[in-house]
């Protein structure tokens, strides 16, 4: 279709968000009758525990129907402030906390009130798709840091020191991480926190993944382990992943109050408050049992054993093994070069494109997170089609040359 009236110059160059968009085209072949598997999925695939259901359920007869504050009601912000107290030894005031539409937005609207046009964020390699779109839908540069799989996709300290100028406003860490499952240590997370109150610069820690952890370890983040560094610490987190929300739109941002009071202004001419029903829900998640996060947790240890083995297994596959989150990273790049009946693998996206067309299996390549070398899997599906899948990846593989 031709159309004559432009279109803002901010979304000429933004594109839609990968992994959504590999999701969709598996769950669209599907519905066609193809035997997928969909390796691709960034949601756990167990249903909301009842509790949390019953709590909307009761929202609605209740008729808790209405607008709420902006920031959220005050319950759900104070169950979100016993959190950050519990896991962070941190104490949140109930104006550092505002509640939002999803993480997502909660980390939209936090680079909407910090960064201005011509302000750098440090963003490390590989990263959640997102990120470099909100820097540069907020105006400004993302600034890459590379990637070192063979330390655990560690964060080298010295490049880091030497990517910070008078325009970095913010570094972005995501710990456990999409795409590689991998945990930032102690000794990592306090050096970057002493480097951000030395320098100036904001760490927005995504901590979406905080409570899907393998190491027998509680959450860590730069507040819990060097405190003076709060007020350089902006939190983002939400519902969606530890208790299989993704539906609900339930994130969060706490911190310094200047910022969670900017972030609720721009909420407040943009989306108001966020549903008042997943609110209600969110806050029985927060506040009420939590052995359903020890039950996924476990179930997802389970397959991450199996899958890590499974992929090690499979020849020119290597396969670090994530301590978090519900993705592995595996490093296919010795398949690169190689082609077969008529497909080409330059690239991580080629190789994607062959295993759903030849394997009928969907991945996400490396590409869409800033580094072509590898893929991600999730494993956030059954056992069964885990295995199935990666015989299907073998087999297909195989046929490589
Ligand atoms: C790293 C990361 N951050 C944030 C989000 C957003 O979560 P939500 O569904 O709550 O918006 C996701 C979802 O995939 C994610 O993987």
């Amino acid at each position: 279709m031709s159309w004559s009236i432009p279109l803002a110059q901010r979304v000429i160059s933004l594109k839609p968000s990968p992994t959504l968009a590999v999701d969709a085209k598996a769950k669209a072949l599907k519905a066609q009758g193809a035997d997928i598997i969909n390796l691709s999925a960034g949601e756990p695939d167990f249903d909301t525990p009842d509790h949390i259901k019953e709590a909307a359920i009761k929202a609605i007869k209740d008729g808790f129907t209405k607008y709420t504050p902006v920031a959220g009601i005050v319950e759900l912000r104070q169950a979100i402030i016993n959190k950050l107290k519990r896991d962070y030894n941190t104490k949140y005031a109930l104006d550092e906390v505002v509640v939002s539409t999803g993480g997502k937005q909660g980390l939209y609207n936090c680079l909407q009130a910090i960064v201005d046009p011509g302000h750098e964020v440090i963003i490390p390699v590989p990263y959640w798709v997102s990120y470099p779109a909100m820097v540069e839908l907020a105006g400004g540069q993302p600034v890459f840091l590379s990637s070192r799989p063979d330390e655990n996709f560690d964060i080298d300290l010295d490049e880091l020191a030497s990517k910070i100028t008078s325009k970095t406003r913010a570094l972005i860490l995501n710990s456990p991480s999409n795409p590689t499952g991998a945990v930032y240590s102690r000794q990592t997370l306090e050096a970057i926190a002493k480097l951000a109150v030395e320098k100036g610069f904001y760490i927005i820690t995504d901590d979406i993944y905080d409570e899907i952890r393998f190491d027998g370890n509680g959450p860590e983040n730069p507040v819990s382990v060097f405190p003076e560094a709060r007020d350089h610490v902006i939190i983002a987190n939400g519902v969606s992943k530890t208790y299989s929300m993704t539906g609900w739109r339930i994130g969060y941002l706490a911190g310094p109050q200047p910022v969670i009071k900017a972030a609720t202004k721009i909420q407040s001419q943009s989306t108001s408050n966020p549903n008042s029903i997943a609110q209600k829900a969110a806050q029985e998640a927060l506040a009420g049992p939590q052995d359903c996060v020890k039950e996924m947790v476990s179930a997802f240890k389970k397959r991450r054993d199996f899958i890590v083995k499974r992929l090690n297994e499979i020849k020119g596959i290597k396969c670090n093994t994530p301590q978090g989150a519900f993705y592995v990273f595996p490093d296919v790049s010795s398949y690169f070069g190689t082609s077969c009946e008529g497909f080409e693998i330059k690239g991580s996206l080629e190789l994607a494109d062959y295993l759903l067309e030849e394997a009928k299996v969907a991945c996400v390549p490396g590409i869409a997170f800033g580094d072509d070398r590898f893929i991600r899997f999730s494993y956030a599906t059954d056992e069964s089609q885990i295995g199935e899948g990666l015989n299907r990846l073998e087999a297909a593989l195989s046929k490589l040359s």
